[in-house]
């Protein structure tokens, strides 16, 4: 969150004449709201109240563009993706959830709550700003500063990683509803298939099974299409040339759409 407590931000923050004012007018009413040596020192382990939450949003809102203004975001390399994920698995979805959405215990425990890092309101938020929330956490909430434990590019990884989650969210809630099935229905219909066929005798999924062929924990990050998927589960050595893979030609229609909408789907 903003610096409110130090006068060489404020100073700072008056050069943008109109946001400045904004800060001003959010301290008049954070101490109208009794809150003021609250927001001063900007403790996150006090538990802010109603007001102060719609304060720090307001603030937020104003200040983060402004902060985070000078930083330039790096080319990534193509593994990119793969290591954010690691990070992220790693540091973020303990509370956010491994789709974002922030469905977790702990998420949902938490005032104010985690929110879905897919839905729009994080996804306004440009790269360099979302560089900027991670590595300074947001004051009044239990959103913690990663600088000391996060390098900047892994950073950068873990930005590119919310958009792709972000991104397989609005699919998947495309595929779900084109299906006619529930994301549950989905989800229920391909482990029965995954069982019923024994994928995991040859596949790894979520740290289960076999490895004979790729693990599936991360078969939605190779940026394979719905229709290479399917065509690829009919006949496998069609689409990768030599491939040992069985077909799985007796599947249903539905069977091999909620397959490919669950392996798409990020965990
Ligand atoms: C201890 C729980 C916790 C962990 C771990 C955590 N966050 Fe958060 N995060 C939060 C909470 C709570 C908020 C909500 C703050 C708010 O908006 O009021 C938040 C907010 C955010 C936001 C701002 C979203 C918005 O709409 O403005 C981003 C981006 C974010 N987190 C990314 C991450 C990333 C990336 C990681 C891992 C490096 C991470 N978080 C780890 C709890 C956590
Ligand atoms: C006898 C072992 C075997 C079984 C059983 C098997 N697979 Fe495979 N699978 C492989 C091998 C080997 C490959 C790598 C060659 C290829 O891509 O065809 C592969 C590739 C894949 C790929 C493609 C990865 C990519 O994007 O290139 C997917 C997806 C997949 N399997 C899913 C499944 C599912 C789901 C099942 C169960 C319905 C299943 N497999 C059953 C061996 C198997």
């Amino acid at each position: 969150m903003v610096s409110l407590d130090r006068p060489a931000n404020i100073a700072r923050a008056r050069r943008y004449g109109k946001s400045a004012g904004l800060l001003l007018a959010l301290l008049v009413c954070a101490a109208a709201f009794g809150s003021a040596g609250f927001v001063m020192t900007g403790r996150s382990d006090a538990s802010p109240t109603r007001a102060e939450f719609i304060l720090a949003r307001a603030a937020r809102k104003a200040f983060i563009p402004i902060r985070a203004r000078g930083i330039s975001q790096p080319q990534l390399s193509a593994g990119s993706l793969v290591e954010g994920r690691h990070v992220y698995v790693q540091s973020c979805s303990i509370c956010h959830g491994a789709d974002g959405r922030g469905n977790t215990g702990i998420g949902r425990a938490m005032y104010p709550p985690v929110p879905d890092l897919a839905a729009d309101a994080s996804q306004q938020w440009k790269d360099r700003e979302l560089f900027w929330i991670i590595r300074n956490g947001i004051r009044l909430t239990g959103m913690p500063a990663w600088r000391e434990s996060l390098n900047e590019e892994q950073t950068w990884t873990v930005v590119a990683y919310l958009r792709k989650l972000a991104d397989q969210n609005r699919e998947r809630a495309r595929r779900a509803n084109a299906s006619g099935h529930t994301d549950g229905d989905l989800v229920r219909i391909a482990t029965e298939t995954i069982d019923q066929e024994d994928c995991l005798g040859c596949h790894m999924l979520n740290g289960e099974g076999a490895s004979v062929g790729p693990d599936l924990t991360t078969e939605w990050m190779r940026g394979r299409s719905d229709d290479w998927l399917i065509e690829h589960f009919k006949n496998p050595p069609h689409m990768t040339p030599g491939s040992i893979m069985p077909r799985f030609e007796h599947l249903s229609d539905e069977q091999l759409r909620a397959l490919v909408a669950f392996l798409q789907q990020p965990r």
